[in-house]
């Protein structure tokens, strides 16, 4: 359904993720018939350029990112979007580009700031004093908010003098993809799984986010990050909530928002003892990845760097439902496959019937495939067929979307996210005390890390991490998955 004619400003404009992106998945919307012609797409960003130049820009982009390029969409499309070089730390240029937005905002403006977030304050002032905070605006703020809680405190401070919480738009991508939204439409429409979603049946969690790619141009913000400021404290925590949060009351925004929430606030500390035994802290060196050889993570930055690109975590919730089950999160660059997913491990049966010429038994698992090849993976145990005698095996019942559905690509996450602010629904947004909670459970942990002075344990590039992440989950008992046992 068409949403009503919007102004789209994206500041960072011409960056990585706006034009890599933002840009071709409003494109994809404007495809299908979501975008309104009317609507204006303007990309904001320090270097000069013409309405033109953006828009060959941005048709480059679009090209690289769809083959639906060439359509003839592509000339409407580019009608849409204008260009405006301002600077978030300077006063000139606002005059005018407050003109241009027009001030009686009367239509859905939304101001995604797809910048670092240390100039989120200058950018939300400048818009205050512009009066484009008015009517109905809204803002996003791209991630990390901040780089501890304290920081963090700052930007949604400085935000909020200018923005109400109703009006802000914490992104967090991961809450867009089909398999995340799919957790809420498996868990609370069957009846199946929900009696069991609990210490009493699940013995482990585990949540992987593996990448091949290395930090590469991005090393620059990378290197102030790392991977738990830029996937654990944020993404993989996200996926975390849907996993382990009690049944919402609806689908409200705040219905599900106080559900994550407390998640979030049962996660027990992980203090400066445990944190040796339960994190673990990897940074890739030159290897072979993605067919070919690659540098080491230093060689990448040229400099030294204590940064780590890889961390797996012990985690544990504080709650009746969730006592005593470890939840395994595991996030690293240079990787051995691009690979995101969830997997529920269920408890063993209570006793086996089956001899030992039946072979082991093997518990059930639910393997919830967020990328690639989107899809729900139930492994349960059967028997061999055949005459042979009874003979278990265990095999998966196997859900691909794009196969069920018979549809060629899944919408970005983006899609699904830009056109909901638009519409007004911030259910699948970080609200501000989530991100706070998030900080308090992360920021012990990055001070454990830096107390210790411990360098990251290297791990050759297109390995799974150092071999201590391996010896985190097998210490317990575990593996982590290897999905065609
Ligand atoms: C971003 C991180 O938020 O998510 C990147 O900053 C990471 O470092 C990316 O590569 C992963 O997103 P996706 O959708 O490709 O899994």
């Amino acid at each position: 359904q068409q949403v009503e004619a919007f102004d789209l400003v994206i500041f960072g404009g011409t960056g990585d993720l706006s034009v890599r992106k933002l840009l071709p998945a409003m494109f994809h919307r404007f495809v299908d018939g979501q975008i309104d012609k009317h609507s204006r797409i303007i990309g904001v960003a320090r270097s000069e350029h013409s309405d033109d130049s953006f828009r060959k820009l941005v048709h480059e982009a679009i090209a690289k990112a769809t083959k639906d390029a060439a359509s003839k969409d592509i000339n409407a499309f580019l009608k849409m979007i204008h260009y405006r070089a301002l600077d978030g730390g300077k006063d000139e240029g606002w005059e005018e580009f407050a003109q241009f937005m027009g001030q009686e905002a009367d239509h859905v403006r939304v101001f995604y700031l797809s910048t670092s977030p240390s100039i989120f304050s200058d950018l939300c002032k400048r818009l205050g004093d512009h009066k484009l905070n008015e009517g109905k605006a809204r803002v996003v703020l791209e991630k990390p908010i901040g780089t501890d809680l304290s920081s963090a405190n700052k930007i949604n401070d400085d935000v909020a003098k200018v923005f109400q919480e109703s009006q802000t738009y914490r992104i967090d991508h991961y809450l867009g993809k089909e398999t995340v939204q799919n957790l809420l439409a498996l868990r609370f429409g069957n009846a199946l799984f929900e009696p069991l979603w609990n210490a009493e049946h699940i013995e482990h969690v585990q949540i992987t986010v593996a990448e091949t790619v290395g930090v590469g141009h991005r090393a620059g913000y990378y290197d102030g990050s790392g991977a738990m400021r830029d996937m654990i404290q944020n993404h993989i925590l996200q996926l975390l909530c849907m996993v382990a949060m009690e049944p919402p009351a609806s689908l409200a925004p705040d219905a599900v928002r106080d559900e994550k929430l407390k998640v979030l606030r049962s996660l027990k500390p992980i203090t400066a003892t445990e944190a040796p035994h339960t994190t673990v802290r990897g940074q890739y060196r030159a290897g072979a990845s993605e067919g070919g050889s690659v540098p080491g993570y230093q060689d990448e930055l040229g400099r030294p760097s204590n940064t780590e690109t890889f961390v797996a975590i012990k985690a544990e919730i504080g709650n009746w439902r969730w006592a005593g089950v470890p939840f395994y999160l595991r996030t690293g660059k240079r990787l051995p496959e691009r690979l995101s997913e969830i997997v529920v491990t269920f408890k063993a049966v209570p006793h086996s019937i089956f001899g030992a010429d039946a072979g082991a038994l093997a518990q059930n698992r639910l393997v919830l495939r967020l990328q690639p090849d989107e899809g729900v993976k139930l492994w349960l145990t059967i028997k061999n067929p055949g005459p042979g005698g009874l003979k278990l095996r265990h095999v998966p019942l196997d859900m691909s979307f794009l196969e069920a559905f018979g549809i060629g690509q899944l919408p970005d996450a983006y899609e699904r996210l830009i056109l909901d602010v638009v519409r007004g629904n911030p259910t699948l947004f970080m609200r501000r005390d989530e991100v706070e909670a998030a900080w308090n459970w992360a920021d012990p942990i990055l001070d454990a890390w830096a107390a210790s002075g411990d360098a990251p344990k290297l791990y050759t590039a297109g390995t799974w991490g150092p071999s201590a992440s391996v010896a985190l989950i097998e210490r317990d008992g575990h593996t982590w998955n290897e999905d065609n046992t």
